[in-house]
């Protein structure tokens, strides 16, 4: 049997402490971990590719078990491709489901070998998301604690740069 690879998708703008709390929780469960970000342009993400990427890297650098890889297109077929059959995503709240529910169906429709897995985030994260941790950043909240510091950092740095 070949190994278990979980691929992890998201847009990570930037990564948060959620998404850390279900990569930790994926770990003892697959041979690989594969946080696959999306190369979304069109979704005006604050970070360009190369540096969501960068900054997953370095908070995953304890983790040998986990890669980090970009996609674009079919979700589907990225998973395909790189030899993994489970899609893992976290369920934070019911104001979730909805659209997760239609994205696992939509993904299981386009093939019917990939699985959803949902997992929830420790509860303590189940607010969390990348778009409120910009917000927040964006009129100086404070946000130690929801994110590695390394991004927190870059959050302000490039908030900072953005004001300029
Ligand atoms: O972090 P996000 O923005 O919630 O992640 C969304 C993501 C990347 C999982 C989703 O947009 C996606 O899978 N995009 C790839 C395009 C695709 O496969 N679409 C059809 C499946 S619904």
């Amino acid at each position: 049997m070949g190994a278990k690879i979980a691929v992890y998708p998201g847009s990570f703008d930037p990564i948060h402490n959620g998404h850390l709390d279900i990569i930790q929780r994926c770990v003892p469960l697959f041979d690989e971990v594969v946080v696959a970000v999306l190369r979304n342009d069109e979704k005006r993400p604050l970070f360009p590719e190369a540096e969501r990427v960068e900054m997953i890297e370095s908070v995953l650098a304890g983790f040998p078990s986990c890669r980090v890889e970009t996609f674009s297109g079919l979700l589907v077929d990225f998973t395909r491709r790189i030899g993994a059959r489970v899609v893992v995503r976290g369920l934070r709240a019911v104001s979730d489901f909805e659209n997760e529910f239609q994205m696992a169906l939509m993904n299981r429709r386009l093939d019917s070998r990939v699985e959803t897995l949902f997992m929830m985030p420790r509860e303590d994260y189940s607010y969390l998301s990348s778009r409120l941790l910009k917000e927040v950043a964006a009129l100086g909240g404070e946000l130690t604690g929801l994110a590695p510091d390394l991004v927190l950092e870059r959050l302000g740095a490039r908030l900072a740069a953005a004001r300029s």
